[in-house]
Formats: C-alpha cells, sequence, structure tokens
C-alpha cells in the first residue's frame, strides 16, 4: 500500500504532480481559457462582493491560508484576513453578512477550524470549506466549497494536501479577480497557462532535487535547531518548512520572514546554525541576497533553494537546490517539494517515525 515507498510520507510526496493536475482536473480549461468551479459559480456575487475574506485553518492549513491571502489580495483585490480557529472562536471576532469565511483543512475534522466555522455561521457570514475529506464535517456545514482532490493523505504530516490546497486558492484566486475585473484577460491567461504547467514543474524538482537533498540531509542529522527565511509569497513556505522539520525529526525549527531577522533571530546565527533561504528570482531577490550576505558574515550554514542557473545566493550558499522558475505567486507549490524532501530525510537518518512522529494525530478533533 506504500506503493514500493518506505513511508507515506515519502509515496505522498512523490504524488504530488498527480494529485495536483488531479485537483485541477475538470476546473482549469486553459484552452477555453476558463477556471470552472461549482462552488464560486453558484456563489459568485456573494463572493466577489464579500467586504472581506477571512481565512481560518490550524498548522499546515494555516500556511496554506497566508499564502492564500497573497493569491487574493493581490489577483482580486478583496482584503483577507488570515486567523488560527482556536484564536478566531475565542476572542469574540466582529464578522457581518458582508463577510466570507474561508476553512481550510485536510481531514475537514479539526475540532478547533469546525467550531470557529459554526460560530461564523451564527453571526451570519457565508462560509466555504476547502476540505481534502469527501463528505467531512467541515465540508457538511459548509454553505459551499471546494474539494482539494489530493486523495488520502495517511503521513501525518501534511504534504500533498498542502499543495492541492495551494492550487485550489490559486484557483479561486485567479477566478475571483477574473470575474471582478482587476485582472485583465491577458494576465488571467498567462497566469492559468503557468498554473497549467506546475504538475511537470513539480515533477521536474521531484526528480532533479530528490538525491541531492537526500545527501545534503546527511550534514544535518545532529543540529539542533534550524531557521527558514522567505519573503512575500515565500515566507508561509519558510513558516511550513520549519513545520515539517520540527514534526517529523523533533529538531527546533522557526520560519520567518527573511526581513525580521535583524529584529531578533540574527542573534542566534553562529557556525552552528543552518538556515534554509527560499530565493526564487521573482521576489524581492535583492532583498534576500543582502540576508544571505548578513547570515555569512556571521558564519551562519546557508541552504538555498534557487531557481536553476542562479548564481548570486548560490554562490553565498554551503548546499544549494535548485526549482525550475515560475511566477511568484506559484512558487510555494514547488519550493515545498525540496523542504519537505529535507525534513524526510533528516528525520529518517534520525531514526524517526517519520509517518506517526510522537504526540501528534493525523486529525486533532479535540480542543
Ligand atoms: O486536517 P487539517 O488540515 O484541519 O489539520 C490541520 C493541522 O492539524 C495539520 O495541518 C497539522 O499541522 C499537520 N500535522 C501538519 O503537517
Amino acid at each position: 500500500e506504500k506503493g514500493g515507498y518506505e513511508h507515506f510520507m515519502l509515496k505522498e510526496i512523490f504524488e504530488q504532480p498527480k494529485s495536483i493536475l488531479d485537483t485541477m482536473r475538470g476546473r482549469l480549461l486553459v484552452e477555453e481559457g476558463i477556471i470552472k468551479m461549482a462552488g464560486i459559480w453558484d456563489h459568485q456575487e456573494r463572493l466577489t462582493n464579500a467586504s472581506r475574506i477571512i481565512i481560518i485553518a490550524c498548522g499546515t492549513s494555516w500556511h496554506a491560508g497566508l499564502i492564500g491571502e497573497y493569491l487574493i489580495e493581490e489577483f482580486a483585490r478583496i482584503p483577507v484576513e488570515v486567523e488560527y480557529a482556536s484564536e478566531f472562536r475565542y476572542r469574540n471576532p466582529i464578522l457581518s453578512e458582508k463577510d466570507v469565511v474561508i476553512a481550510i483543512s485536510q481531514s475537514g475534522e479539526t475540532a478547533d477550524t469546525m467550531a470557529a466555522l459554526k460560530l461564523a455561521k451564527e453571526r451570519g457570514a457565508f462560509i466555504y470549506g476547502i476540505c481534502n475529506v469527501v463528505d467531512s464535517s467541515i465540508a457538511r456545514i459548509t454553505d459551499a466549497g471546494s474539494y482539494t482532490h489530493a486523495g488520502p493523505e495517511i503521513g501525518v504530516a501534511s504534504t500533498k494536501a498542502f499543495t492541492a490546497q495551494l492550487t485550489i486558492l490559486s484557483l479561486i484566486a485567479l477566478k475571483l479577480g477574473k470575474h471582478n475585473g482587476h485582472l485583465s484577460n491577458q494576465e488571467f491567461m498567462k497566469l492559468i497557462t503557468e498554473l497549467d504547467q506546475l504538475p511537470n514543474k513539480v515533477q521536474e524538482v521531484l526528480d532533479s532535487t530528490n538525491e541531492h537533498v537526500k545527501e545534503i540531509a546527511k550534514n544535518y542529522i545532529d543540529a539542533t535547531n534550524f531557521l527558514y527565511l522567505g519573503r512575500g509569497y515565500n515566507y508561509p513556505s519558510a513558516l511550513e518548512g520549519a513545520l515539517k522539520l520540527k514534526e517529523i525529526s523533533y529538531i527546533h525549527a522557526e520560519g520567518y520572514p527573511a526581513a525580521e531577522m535583524k529584529h531578533g533571530p540574527i542573534a542566534l546565527i553562529d557556525e552552528n546554525m543552518p538556515i534554509v533561504i527560499i530565493a526564487p528570482k521573482r521576489g524581492h531577490y535583492d532583498k534576500i541576497v543582502s540576508n544571505v550576505q548578513e547570515i555569512k558574515a556571521r558564519k551562519g550554514q546557508v541552504i538555498a533553494v534557487v531557481n536553476d542557473g542562479d548564481e548570486q545566493v548560490a554562490s553565498m550558499a554551503d548546499h544549494v537546490i535548485e526549482i525550475p522558475d515560475t511566477s511568484e505567486c506559484f512558487s510555494p507549490i514547488i519550493a515545498a517539494v525540496p523542504l519537505q524532501l529535507l525534513s524526510y530525510y533528516i528525520a529518517v537518518y534520525r531514526g524517526a517515525n517519520v509517518d506517526q512522529p510522537r504526540n501528534l494525530a493525523k486529525s486533532v478533533t479535540v480542543e
């Protein structure tokens, strides 16, 4: 059932070209130049006229939500807030009927997310679900929704569900932007063409980085701390990379927006601190270059995720992982892959139980 892979997690990482394709299938119609999503179509006015969108989720799904904020604000120009479900529900949130609440949940059973949705519904907000498990509790109570068709995710560490969530959020943002006129037809066509290429690019990055990342991982088996840094769309990628490492390898890791480094975490940097930098060409690249210089001046060890052929960041890094180029807004989908592999191999070398990490459950149905 693990399809020849040693762990479900590795199998699920490798399934991503297919799970992303399955999530887009029947929805992304590049030749017709349309995105077809029943959940959105049936409530298009309610969604495009939303005074704001509040995304609620936990864990990895919350990280997907943060990227959703960048996507929806950039393309549909609707204000978005992203909240931990647990914090949202306990602070008497201000909600109106003009608000749309989107819950993101792989399992569709997360207790805090479910309770937050009930509260939002009681207060009149329109509630939308992005779930992976069909007919789950969250899928049933929402007014509308879109399933991520990632297939069953068994590994406790979420991988293919995350990239499928990003795929759905991309589709939603582009569809709303097209509908409300913030996205020109030309720009829309360019972006959907790019989106359509993602399954191939994810396959490419799996093929080109798997063995290499496995080698890099050997150097960090005894690390006690890690920092992950990124900017813009890849700031949440940094958070997600750190969470993956913490969960399965039990190495302490923190994700930060790279510019925040000098507001505190820089004090931690010395020759024993590995720092994963997510630095694709599109998106604040020059700023990242100076962050890397600051780290190297303090002897931190840099593992850089850069685009194919990168020279500037690559020349300063201790280890370089090359990923294919894409639009900035889709780069988290590609960057996620080597970060998943890095945490996977570090955890395997440390002898950890990758599929069922200690103290964790696949779906958190208690508060
Ligand atoms: O099923 P959900 O997406 O609602 O789960 C949310 C979190 O519990 C989940 O993403 C958790 O953080 C994962 N173990 C992350 O890998």
